[in-house]
C-alpha cells in the first residue's frame, strides 16, 4: 500500500449507502428522507421527524398518537438508573454521565443477554429501543443539571410536547411558546447528519452484530470530542472568554497567533457555510428578541464576521446553537448531552439500517514502524515457520 492509498481522516471516502440522510454541500442543502431539513424544523414536532428517520415518512396522526402512547411511558427515569446517576460524582463531566446512563439502560435491558450471539435482537426490537432512548434521554439529561444545582428531579408531564417537556423537567416551569418552538427546532436540527464521526463509530460498533445500546455509548463516546459534539460547548466558553462585540478584534488576533482552532466554524463538508445555520440563527435571533438580549446577537455578528473575513471559514450548527441554549437557561456543561439526546434519533436510524445490510466495518493500515526483528535468542517452531510461508493466511 503506497502513501497515496491512505486516506487520513477517511477523507473523501464513501464508505456505504444510506437512505437515511443527504447532505449536499453544493447546495448547502441537507435533506432527511428526502425532506429539506428546514422544512421540518418549521412545521413538525421532534418526535414526528424521529418517526420519519426511523421508518422512512412522516407518521399519520393515528402512527404518531401511537408512538406518543409508547413514549410517555418511557419518559421517566427508571429508579435503578436514577440510583446510578445519584452515585456519580456531581463534578463528573455530563458526556460522562449520559455516556454511563445509556450503559446502564443497555445492562437493564435483559433480552439477549444469555448470549452476544443474540445481542442485536428482532428489527422490532431495535425499533423499541430507539424509542425507549429518544424517550428517556431527555429526563438523564434535565436530571443531570438539576442535580449539579442541587435541586431535585422533576416527573416528565404527559400534556407536553417533547421539546416543552424536556423545558420542563429542566426547569420546572412551562416554557413560553418561543423557547419551546426555538428548542423544538435546534433538536431536529441536531437530529441526523449522515456518516459523521459519531453515526459511523455507531456503525462500526453494530457492524460487528453488537447491541443497540453498546452503539449508542460508542457514539456518545465521539460526540464528546470538541472537534464534533463538545464544539457547542466550547462556543459558549469563547463567548465567555471575549465578553462583548469590542472585545472581539483583539480577542481574534491572539486567537488566531495563537493558532488557535476557533470553535463553532468550520465543517469537513460544507466548505461554504452548514445548512443548518440560517435556520437555527433565526431561532436565536426569536430568543434575543424574548430575553431582550441584543448584546448576544452582536456578539456572535461581530464574531462571525470578523472571522469569516480573515478565513473565509463559516460557523456550523454549534456556533448559533451555542448562545441559544445559554440564553434558555442551560447550563454549558450541558449543550453536549442536549446534542446525544437529538442526536440519538439519527444514531439508532444508522444502527437499524446497518444491522439490516450488515458488512463488518473493517478497514486496512499502511504500516510505517520498525522492519521487521527478532527477540535474542528466539527460535521459531515448525508451525509458525510454515504459517509464516503463507501471510494471506496469518493476516487477522
Ligand atoms: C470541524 C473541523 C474539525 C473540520 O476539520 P477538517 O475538515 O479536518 O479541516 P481542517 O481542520 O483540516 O481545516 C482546514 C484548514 O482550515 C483551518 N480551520 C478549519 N476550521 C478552523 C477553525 N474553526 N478555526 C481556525 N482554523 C480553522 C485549519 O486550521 C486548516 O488550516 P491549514 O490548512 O492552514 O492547516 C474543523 O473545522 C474544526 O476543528 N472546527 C472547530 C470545531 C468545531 O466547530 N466542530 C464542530 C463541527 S460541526
Amino acid at each position: 500500500m503506497t502513501e497515496q492509498d491512505v486516506r487520513k481522516g477517511l477523507v473523501g471516502v464513501v464508505a456505504d449507502v444510506t437512505a437515511i440522510s443527504k447532505v449536499n454541500p453544493e447546495t448547502n442543502s441537507l435533506l432527511y428522507r428526502g425532506y429539506p431539513v428546514q422544512e421540518l424544523a418549521a412545521t413538525q414536532p421532534v418526535d414526528a421527524v424521529a418517526h420519519l428517520l426511523w421508518h422512512g415518512e412522516l407518521p399519520t396522526d393515528e402512527q404518531l398518537a401511537e408512538q406518543r402512547r409508547r413514549a410517555r411511558l418511557q419518559r421517566a427515569l427508571p429508579p435503578e438508573l436514577r440510583e446510578a446517576i445519584d452515585r456519580m460524582p456531581l463534578d463528573a463531566h455530563p458526556m460522562d454521565e449520559v455516556r454511563t446512563a445509556v450503559s446502564v439502560l443497555g445492562a437493564l435491558d435483559t433480552a439477549g443477554a444469555a448470549s452476544v450471539l443474540d445481542a442485536v435482537g428482532t428489527p422490532e426490537r431495535n425499533r423499541e429501543r430507539s424509542l425507549r432512548l429518544f424517550a428517556v434521554l431527555p429526563a438523564i439529561v434535565a436530571y443531570g443539571q438539576r442535580r449539579r444545582r442541587g435541586l431535585g428531579l422533576i416527573e416528565p408531564r404527559d400534556d407536553l410536547d417533547d421539546a416543552a417537556n424536556f423545558l420542563w423537567m429542566t426547569f420546572g416551569d412551562e416554557p413560553h411558546p418561543v423557547v419551546a418552538e426555538a428548542f423544538n427546532r435546534s433538536l431536529i436540527l441536531y437530529a441526523e447528519h449522515s456518516f459523521n464521526a459519531s453515526t459511523f463509530t455507531g456503525r462500526v460498533i453494530a457492524s460487528t452484530l453488537s447491541d443497540l445500546y453498546s452503539a449508542v455509548v460508542g457514539a456518545i463516546g465521539a460526540l464528546k470530542g470538541p472537534l464534533h459534539g463538545g464544539a457547542n460547548e466550547a462556543v459558549m466558553h469563547v463567548f465567555d472568554e471575549i465578553g462583548d462585540a469590542a472585545g472581539v478584534e483583539a480577542w481574534l488576533d491572539r486567537a488566531l497567533a495563537d493558532k488557535r482552532k476557533i470553535m463553532g466554524f468550520g465543517h469537513r463538508v460544507y466548505k461554504r457555510g452548514d445548512s443548518r445555520v440560517p435556520t437555527m440563527k433565526a431561532a436565536l435571533d426569536t430568543l434575543v428578541a424574548h430575553y431582550e438580549r441584543p448584546d448576544v446577537a452582536e456578539l456572535y455578528d461581530t464574531l462571525e464576521r470578523a472571522f469569516t473575513q480573515r478565513k473565509g471559514i463559516y460557523p456550523n450548527l454549534d456556533y448559533p446553537s451555542g448562545p441559544a441554549y445559554n440564553l434558555m437557561g442551560f447550563d454549558t456543561v450541558t449543550f453536549t448531552p442536549l446534542f446525544v439526546a437529538a442526536r440519538v434519533i439519527g444514531w439508532t436510524a444508522h444502527i437499524m439500517e446497518q444491522y439490516a445490510a450488515n458488512a463488518l466495518i473493517r478497514p486496512l493500515s499502511a504500516y510505517d514502524g520498525p522492519d521487521e526483528r527478532h527477540v535474542d535468542g528466539y527460535v521459531a517452531d515448525e508451525a509458525e515457520v510454515e504459517a509464516a510461508e503463507r501471510p494471506e493466511e496469518a493476516a487477522g
